[in-house]
């Protein structure tokens, strides 16, 4: 029974959760890495992964797939991040692909183990490095978002180009580095928040609504472990949140 309701929960998870493609956002990088498992969101109530050696399969299958080196492992997090980025921007074509391997990763697992295993804090039992497990966790949360839920709406012509042809956000980079003050964890929440808003309103003005509502929801499935109340509206200007949860 208990596991039925997770599942359900689960499932409504993923229905909600997974949605766009390329709004990479750059938070976990510039959270300290002792902080990141407070940002990141987990799936505690999946339950834990049973060995690594599930995760090393998969990411090797997974990149033998793509024809990326399988010297990378996942601990090799951020230069794989990078190479697949290159790799689905190239075309669209080459977006499709990597979402088809992006299936075939999920499927090695299954829904209930791919949760278990793809989590910082699963990861966190096979490393030390918080930023090496967030960035691995924040990779499949990304691709997800943009291989399901996102999908039909990146892969319109217009709209793909449109979003890999978007100008950088350095101004939502800056104004988070600024606010988030981690020394004071009131200012946390609204700081991720403001970037979200900052994406969408970038997102909006290049592309168009929803789009920016995408790049707001893709930011917004990552986080949140301790931010409970962060939202991406799809038609109004999203305000700045004040609240705050410590
Ligand atoms: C990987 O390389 C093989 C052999 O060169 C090629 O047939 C295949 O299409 C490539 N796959 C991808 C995803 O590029
Ligand atoms: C991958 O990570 C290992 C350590 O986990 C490191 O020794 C190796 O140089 C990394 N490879 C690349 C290409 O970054
Ligand atoms: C960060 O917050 C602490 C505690 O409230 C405060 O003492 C410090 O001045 C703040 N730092 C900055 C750069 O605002």
């Amino acid at each position: 029974m208990q596991k039925l309701t997770i599942l359900t929960i689960f499932g409504v998870f993923v229905a909600v959760a997974v949605c766009n493609f390329h709004f990479v956002d750059n938070l976990v990088e510039l959270t300290p890495a002792s902080k990141l498992k407070y940002l990141m969101i987990g799936q505690a109530a999946m339950g834990t992964c049973p060995n690594e050696e599930l995760i090393k399969k998969a990411n090797h299958d997974w990149e033998a797939y793509l024809n990326i080196s399988t010297d990378l492992s996942w601990k090799n997090a951020s230069t794989l991040w990078v190479t697949v980025r290159r790799m689905y921007r190239k075309s669209l074509g080459d977006f499709m692909n990597v979402c088809r391997s992006r299936d075939l990763f999920y499927q090695t697992f299954g829904q209930s183990l791919y949760y278990q295993c793809i989590n910082i804090f699963s990861l966190m039992q096979y490393t030390t490095d918080w930023t090496t497990a967030a960035l691995y966790a924040r990779m499949w949360q990304h691709l997800d978002f943009m291989c399901d839920i996102g999908y039909e709406q990146l892969i319109t012509p217009g709209v793909w180009n449109c979003v890999n042809n978007a100008p950088g956000d350095d101004l939502c980079t800056s104004a988070y580095q600024q606010q988030a003050n981690w020394t004071n964890p009131a200012t946390i929440c609204p700081a991720v928040q403001n970037f979200m808003n900052c994406e969408k309103a970038l997102f909006d003005g290049y592309c168009g609504q929803p789009i920016g509502y995408y790049a707001c929801e893709d930011v917004r499935l990552g986080y949140g472990g301790f931010c409970e109340n962060l939202r991406c509206l799809v038609q109004a200007a999203n305000r700045p949140t004040t609240k705050s949860t410590p």
